[in-house]
């Protein structure tokens, strides 16, 4: 197993990235391409823009990854790489790419469900994390509760019945005139760090529902006509141009904000904390990754929570969370050591078979 050398591929949205690992987790080479300014131009994926984005990097990343790696494709033992969930235009660039890399060189090849890959990811750097743990993924596509009872096996306690909690942040983002080339999550969490999280009264979503499931789509309601009463034209005046007091009225907003979408995170937490005690006692670790994780209020409230109900707190570092190529290949080696890999596709495979 330490020795096993693994390339791993991702580009289920937005990001083409592609890392290389070794089984003692040893992370050789990583390279991430992002298509933010994309993001930006358009308010959002497109599917079909986003493929051929993908495509137009697909080759350097992965020849970047493998040359900084400083290995050739004959020390590969595998490849492995994102098959879902993502949109399918962006999928089958890295699936293409990962099977003319493993034809051309004779390499098994891995399949992996991109949730997954973020959950173990932990794993990758804190060797007592031993099955079975609780897992939080929150990211701007998904937003779920799971028990990681072993390699392969988990049990979804909740998932959100609408908006994913990073999409929640985008939009607010977005409608507070945030600069979003850096991500509109990580603009409004520094927003938030100046605003008073108690000055608007959110409530906070499904509080009636005593289950794990989430839901944003009210509170991004809600926060939209609270920027609607602040009665300032938003797409005249970017936050660069707002002054002092406008800017603190925006604060408000994001810190009102950030403030209840967290609360849910934790009332759900702490809820699937309690199920998972009776079906698998002998937890000691919750896990969170997904881009939001890497939010530090995230982090810290949680933490509490962990805390309270006497578990540790694991947190990939930021750069983890969101999505790469690192969690992929990573989880290639997972199950590469179990044998759980498919033969080499063959060498000059059609392009079209997908
Ligand atoms: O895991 P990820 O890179 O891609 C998906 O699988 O969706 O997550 C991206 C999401 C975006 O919605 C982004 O705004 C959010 O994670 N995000 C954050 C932060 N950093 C990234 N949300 C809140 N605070 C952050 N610091
Ligand atoms: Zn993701």
């Amino acid at each position: 197993k330490e020795d096993s050398i693994i390339l791993g591929i991702e580009t289920s949205c937005d990001d083409t990235a592609a890392a290389v690992v070794r089984g003692d987790g040893v992370i050789l080479s990583q390279v991430v391409s992002s298509q933010a300014d994309l993001l930006e131009r358009y308010g959002g994926v497109d599917p079909k823009m986003a493929g051929e984005a993908h495509s137009l990097v697909i080759d350097q990343v992965v020849e970047q990854a493998i040359q900084n790696a400083n290995l050739t494709e004959n020390s590969l033992s595998a490849v492995s790489v994102t098959i879902g969930p993502g949109l399918s235009l962006c999928l089958r660039v890295g699936v293409r790419k990962a099977r003319s890399v493993a034809g051309k060189f004779g390499l098994p090849i891995i399949g992996i469900h991109h949730m997954e890959a973020h959950a173990l990811i932990a794993r990758i750097f804190e060797r007592d994390l031993h099955f079975p743990f609780l897992v939080l993924l929150v990211s701007g596509g998904h937003n779920l509760i799971i028990v990681a009872r072993d390699l392969g096996h988990y049990i979804q306690l909740g998932t959100t019945i609408d908006d994913a909690i990073g999409e929640a942040y985008d939009k607010t983002a977005r409608l507070l005139g945030l600069d979003l080339r850096n991500g509109g999550g990580p603009a409004l969490e520094q927003l938030a760090l100046e605003g008073d999280a108690y000055a608007i009264k959110f409530s906070i979503p499904m509080k009636q529902y005593k289950d794990c499931n989430f839901s944003y789509a009210g509170l991004k309601t809600q926060t939209k006509k609270a920027i609607e009463k602040m009665n300032v034209n938003i797409d005249n005046c970017p936050i660069s141009q707002a002054d002092s007091k406008e800017r603190k009225s925006r604060a408000d907003i994001a810190a009102s904000f950030q403030r209840v979408a967290v609360l849910h995170l934790e009332d759900r937490v702490e809820r699937a904390i309690e199920w998972t005690m009776d079906i698998e006692p002998s937890i000691k670790h919750l896990v969170i990754s997904g881009g939001v994780a890497s939010n530090q209020y995230v982090r810290e409230r949680l933490d509490l929570i962990a805390n309270k109900k006497h578990l540790q707190l694991i947190c990939p570092p930021p750069s983890l969370c969101t999505d790469n190529g690192v969690m992929v290949a990573w989880t290639g080696i997972e199950h590469f050591c179990l044998g759980r890999f498919e033969p080499p596709p063959p060498a000059n495979e059609p392009e079209d078979y997908m």
